[in-house]
C-alpha cells in the first residue's frame, strides 16, 4: 500500500546513556538502553502514534527528533537529508521545520513571560521568520488559530487553565509554520474532559496547516482517532507497528494486545465478551534488557526460543501469504491475530532459560 511520501525516515536509531562509576576517574559500567534500534517513517500530512509504558523511550525518540540530542547511533533523515550530524545554519533550518510540543504545560512555559513573548520566542531564535514589525500580529493570528481570544496577548501563564496553557504552548509550536511536529504526550496532563478538545484542535490544525505528526502518549486510546499509524513501543524497541484498523482490530503482538485489553469500552456487549490480560511482573530495566525477545519476561506466550532469538519487526510468517489486517510489522515468533487470542490466560508465565 502506497502511503503519502514520506519526509521523516528514522533508522537504527538508538540512544544508550553510559552509566559510570568513580567521581575524579569515571568508568563506564554499563549503559541505559532507552531506544534500541527503532525504524520508522512519517509521511507528509501524516500522523504517526507511538505508544508505551513510562520508560520505554518515547521523549527520547521525541528529543533525537527534533535535535535537542545526538543519537548514538542510526540515522534520522528529514525530505533526504541526515540532520543526526548537521550543526550551525543548516541545523537551526532544520529545527525550524520539526517543533515540538511538550507534555506539561504548568512547566513548560515561562512564568514570567507574558503569552505574546511565549509565542513570539521563536522569532527571535529565527529572526528571518516574520519581520520584527509584524510578529505582534502574527501572535494575535496564532492565538485565534488555537481557539484563544488575541487580546490576552499581555497575560502571564498563570492566569490561564490547564488546556488553555497547551493551547498556548501549541501556538508557540506553530509560529515558524512548521512541516512537523513532535507532541510528547501533549494532553497528558490535563483533565480528561479537556482532553478531547486539545486533541481535536490538533486534528484540525493539521488539515489547516498540512502538518505532519508524532503524537506520543502512553494510552492507546488517547491517539486513536488522531492516528493513520500506531508503533506500540516496550523497552527502546517498536514492537508492532500497523494502520489504525490493524492495530486496534487486529493486534498480533501479546504486549499490543494486553494493552488494548486495558482500554475502556463503551458497548457493554463488548465489554463482556473482552477478556482482560493482567500483565504480571515489573519491566526490566533498560540496564538490563532480557535476551532473545525483550517482553518474554512478561509474556503467557513465551517459549524456550523466545529467550534465544530477537523477533524483528516484520510482516510475521503467518500472515504473509494474505494480505488482511493481520499482516502488519509485529516482532513476535508467535504472532496471532486478536480474534485466536481473545480467551489469553491474564498471566505471565516466566520462560525457561535456554541452557
Ligand atoms: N539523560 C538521561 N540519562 C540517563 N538515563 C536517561 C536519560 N534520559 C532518559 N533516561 C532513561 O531512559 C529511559 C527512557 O526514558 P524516556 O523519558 O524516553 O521514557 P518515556 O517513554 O518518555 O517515559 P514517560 O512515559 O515516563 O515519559 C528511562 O529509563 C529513563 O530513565
Ligand atoms: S516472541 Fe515470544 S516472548 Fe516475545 S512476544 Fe512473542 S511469544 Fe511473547
Ligand atoms: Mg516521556
Amino acid at each position: 500500500m502506497a502511503g503519502p511520501e514520506p519526509i521523516l525516515e528514522v533508522s537504527g536509531l538508538v540512544k544508550h546513556y553510559p552509566l559510570t562509576r568513580g567521581i575524579l576517574f569515571k568508568k563506564q559500567i554499563g549503559a541505559v538502553r532507552a531506544v534500541d534500534g527503532v525504524d520508522f517513517t512519517l509521511g507528509r500530512g501524516e500522523t504517526l502514534g507511538i505508544v508505551g509504558e513510562s520508560g520505554c523511550g518515547k521523549s527520547t525518540i521525541a528529543r533525537m527528533l527534533v535535535s535537542l540530542e545526538r543519537p548514538t547511533a542510526g540515522s534520522i533523515r528529514y525530505r533526504g537529508q541526515e540532520i543526526t550530524k548537521l550543526s550551525g545554519r543548516a541545523l537551526k533550518e532544520v529545527r525550524r521545520n520539526i517543533q515540538m510540543v511538550f507534555q506539561d504545560p504548568y512547566t513548560s512555559l515561562n512564568p514570567r513571560m507574558t503569552v505574546g513573548d511565549i509565542i513570539g520566542e521563536p522569532y527571535e531564535i529565527h529572526p528571518e521568520a516574520a519581520p520584527k514589525g509584524d510578529r505582534r500580529r502574527r501572535v494575535r493570528e496564532l492565538l485565534d488559530v488555537v481557539g484563544l481570544n488575541p487580546e490576552y496577548i499581555n497575560r502571564y501563564p498563570h492566569q490561564f487553565s490547564g488546556g488553555q496553557r497547551q493551547r498556548i504552548g501549541i501556538a508557540r509550536g506553530l509560529a515558524l509554520r512548521p512541516e512537523i511536529i513532535v507532541a510528547d504526550e501533549p494532553v497528558s496532563a490535563l483533565d480528561v474532559s479537556v482532553q478531547a478538545q486539545v486533541v481535536n484542535l490538533l486534528a484540525g490544525l493539521q488539515d489547516e496547516f498540512g502538518l505532519a505528526y508524532v503524537f506520543i502518549a502512553h494510552d492507546l486510546s488517547i491517539v486513536r482517532h488522531i492516528s493513520d499509524r500506531v508503533g506500540v513501543m516496550y523497552l527502546g524497541r517498536i514492537v508492532e507497528m500497523g494502520s489504525d484498523a490493524e492495530i486496534y482490530e487486529h493486534p498480533t503482538h501479546p504486549y499490543t494486545q494486553a494493552l488494548l485489553s486495558a482500554v475502556p469500552v463503551p458497548d457493554p456487549s463488548a465489554r463482556e465478551q473482552r477478556e482482560r490480560i493482567i500483565l504480571s511482573g515489573d519491566v526490566p530495566s533498560p540496564t538490563n534488557i532480557p535476551s532473545g525477545c525483550r517482553f518474554r519476561t512478561r509474556c503467557w506466550k513465551a517459549r524456550e526460543r523466545c529467550a534465544r532469538e530477537v523477533p524483528l519487526l516484520a510482516v510475521p510468517e503467518v500472515f504473509r501469504p494474505a494480505a488482511g489486517p493481520a499482516s502488519h510489522d509485529s516482532a513476535c515468533h508467535f504472532a496471532e491475530n486478536l480474534s485466536t487470542t481473545r480467551s489469553a490466560p491474564g498471566r505471565a508465565v516466566p520462560p525457561e532459560e535456554p541452557a
